[in-house]
């Protein structure tokens, strides 16, 4: 489809790199978000004003644009298929946003798919957590099934005294599963079209910080038996969700091999990195996906490429008051979303490539480090 609009259901940063993205080829972008001070409005999306929650909303949204698609997990799934059988195009579907905002959904997806996942279940009974970290031993994670991000909706408890509180805090049943040792997070990114081509990108790998994601780079650190397996993996889910669009699938490497974490069924964090490392950037892929044209090659265009997150700082002070001190540093391409600061807020990323890893992580990181406040150094 040329000279074509994209709707996005949410104005953040992943809808502002989407829109950017459109930019140079022609795509219109419309979103649908309360305000416009949201990053994609800032950046010169079309705004729709509303709410995910809301059907009209979406309606208002669907009809001005060519395919509707997603920027975050918060749009009720049977909405979305509310939308699809009035004969709106959505993209991904209502099924496959379902496992993107689901953890249990996405577990059971693995299992149909034979995907290793650690030993869970689903539960509001304190007794039936108990029993569990009695049979896999503490500690445990306990989550939130739906609505968690940067580790918000994540609770580590270390024994059943910890467990009552997590329950009084969380709103529903909990899932819950042991403690692994990780050796290694990874996200394979994968895309694919309306016609079935997909394309998955290199392994990339993650660090997190108190479960917020806070760092990525490739090549992943796994060897590459694992690289492979990952990539094989996200392909067979997308296959078996009838993706259409972005998907990051979360994988944990314990033991030696991969466990699925979770889903996201739209573009991730971990793929800033491909703006600047790969032959085309997830937000481009996405964009060529959902209107259905051929999409653009994944490979790296460098030997390798880190990301570091900026997060507000715990005085809620502007970390890009600062910029000027990461501009500084040679090769770090700084990346501002636009929005108000906020402790531990996502408000943008430092991306550099590098003749390897190590590299990459010291210059994306020297400069991100710099846009630190001084009360978080
Ligand atoms: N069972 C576990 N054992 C050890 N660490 C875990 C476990 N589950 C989660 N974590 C840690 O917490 C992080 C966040 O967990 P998860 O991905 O489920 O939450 P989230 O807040 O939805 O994440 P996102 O920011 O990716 O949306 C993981 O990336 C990992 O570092
Ligand atoms: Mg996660």
């Amino acid at each position: 489809m040329v000279n074509a609009t994209v709707g996005i259901v949410g104005g953040g940063q992943l809808a502002q790199m989407t829109y950017l993205a459109g930019v140079s080829l022609g795509i219109d972008v419309v979103v649908l978000c309360p305000d416009g001070t949201e990053p994609a409005v800032r950046a010169g999306a079309t705004h729709v004003a509303g709410v995910p929650e809301r059907f009209d909303d979406l309606l208002d949204l669907a009809r001005r644009c060519d395919v509707v698609t997603l920027d975050h997990e918060r749009t009720p799934t049977d909405l979305l298929q509310r939308l699809s059988d009035a004969g709106y195009r959505v993209a991904p579907s209502a099924e496959a946003a379902r496992v993107g905002r689901d953890k249990a959904a996405a577990r059971v997806l693995a299992q149909a798919h034979g995907v290793p996942v650690a030993p869970w279940i689903v539960t509001g009974e304190l007794e039936q957590v108990t029993s569990f970290g009695a049979v896999h031993g503490w500690p445990l994670h306990l989550k939130s099934t739906t609505g968690g991000y940067d580790g918000r909706g994540v609770w580590p408890v270390r024994s059943p005294a910890g467990v009552p509180e997590v329950m009084g805090q969380s709103r529903g049943p909990l899932l819950v599963e042991p403690t692994l040792r990780l050796e290694h997070e990874v996200s394979a990114v994968v895309v694919r079209s309306w016609s079935g081509q997909m394309v998955t990108y290199p392994l990339i790998e993650t660090i997190q910080v108190d479960g917020a994601c806070r760092e990525a780079f490739v090549p992943a650190e796994v060897p590459q038996a694992l690289r492979a397996q990952a990539g094989d993996v996200a392909a067979e889910l997308a296959e078996a969700i009838g993706l259409v669009g972005v998907m990051a699938v979360e994988l944990f490497v314990a033991d030696g091999r991969l466990l699925l974490n979770e889903l996201a069924v739209r573009p991730h964090n971990s793929g800033h990195l491909t703006i600047e490392a790969c032959a085309t950037s997830q937000f481009e892929n996405h964009l060529r996906a959902v209107l259905d044209l051929p999409l653009g090659a994944s490979e790296l265009r460098t030997p390798a490429a880190a990301m570091a997150n900026v997060m507000g700082g715990p005085d809620g002070a502007d970390p890009f008051d600062r910029v000027v001190g990461a501009l500084a540093v040679p090769g770090a391409a700084v990346h501002r979303y636009g929005k108000a600061p906020a402790p531990n807020r996502k408000l943008g990323h430092v991306t550099a490539t590098g003749l390897d890893a190590h590299q990459a992580r010291s210059i994306a990181n020297r400069s991100a480090a710099a846009l630190a406040s001084r009360a978080a150094s």
